[in-house]
């Protein structure tokens, strides 16, 4: 059992330097909590990322729990040895490497990634292809095509610094707004294209891209759809319509009722009177 009781400290640092040796890493899907975990008895502990030491994120003594918005550790779990940190909803900022310190010693180091997202599209020839950017590192475009015949799988393009670098002969069809735009797709550019960040290799996103073949419709003005008020006039001349119907069977009607009363009464005058 490890402990770093203030007292024996010095010595049970040494021993920990040496027997922490392997990192572990927690991923997670987009938004959801982490937890990343770390076991320890007392002492004052705080949770920081690497790079940012003097940013405490949380901070746990024998009194109490202190912790920024978005990060939280339970002092009941804390007494209990438990150095637990949970963040509740892990976005790209939170992607990376974290510190536990017990009395400025490191005791943890865990690494917090997020689940690539995979996505699937499917586009007609001509369409252009939008690939989102969520993060501001520098990211590289893999393609990997799905053409049976000539398997392959090649960076395309590289985001660095918000400017685009693409192959040649991708480089007049792609442009960079917010997100990487392929202009004008054809059936051969279906694949899989991988969105990576590339200082720590890991995959973002994956879009699974059909282009489909547009034999049936090759006319691709087709389909333009009826404005509202064209349904709107349609819908009132059909009132009009069936109502000018009904009026006319309706006035049909009571003329042939007027003219058979007319019959009997005609008849009824001729009788012979009684
Ligand atoms: C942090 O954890 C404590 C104890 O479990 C809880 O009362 C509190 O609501 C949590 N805060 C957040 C922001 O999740
Ligand atoms: C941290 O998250 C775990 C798992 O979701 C949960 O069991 C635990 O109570 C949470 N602790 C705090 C301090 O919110
Ligand atoms: C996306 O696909 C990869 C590889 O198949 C998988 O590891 C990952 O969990 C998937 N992501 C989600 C959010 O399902
Ligand atoms: C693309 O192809 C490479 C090499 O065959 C493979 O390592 C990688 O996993 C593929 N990526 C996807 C997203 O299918």
């Amino acid at each position: 059992m490890l402990s770093c009781y203030r007292c024996h400290c010095a010595l049970l640092l040494v021993l920990l330097t040496v027997t922490t040796g392997s990192f572990p890493s927690v991923k997670v899907n987009l938004h959801d909590a982490a937890t990343l975990t770390c076991s320890q008895y007392s002492g004052l502990v705080t949770w920081t990322v690497i790079h940012k030491p003097r940013d405490i994120l949380a901070q746990c003594d024998q009194i109490s729990c202190q912790s920024q918005e978005g990060f939280n550790m339970s002092h009941d779990e804390y007494l209990k040895g438990d150095l637990s940190l949970n963040i509740t909803d892990v976005d790209y900022t939170k992607r990376g490497w974290y510190t536990c310190t017990c009395n400025n010693k490191d005791i943890c180091d865990v690494s917090l990634q997020i689940e690539a997202l995979n996505s699937s599209v499917k586009t007609k020839p001509g369409d252009s292809l939008v690939l989102d950017l969520p993060i501001s590192e520098p990211v590289e475009v893999i393609y990997n095509s799905t053409d049976a015949a000539a398997p392959s799988s090649e960076q395309i393009c590289t985001v660095h610094e918000r400017s685009l670098q693409c192959k040649d002969e991708y480089s007049r069809r792609a442009s960079l707004i917010s997100v990487v735009e392929l202009r004008g797709t054809a059936p051969s550019d279906s694949g899989v294209y991988t969105i990576q960040d590339i200082k720590n290799e890991e995959v973002i996103h994956t879009y699974t891209v059909i282009v489909e073949e547009d034999q049936l419709h090759p006319d691709r003005g087709q389909g333009v759809p009826v404005p509202v008020w064209v349904w709107t006039l349609m819908g009132v001349l059909v009132l009009l319509l069936m109502g000018s119907m009904v009026m006319n069977v309706w006035q049909w009607r009571t003329n042939q009722l007027q003219k058979r009363v007319d019959r009997i009464k005609i008849k009824t005058n001729n009788l012979p009177n009684l």
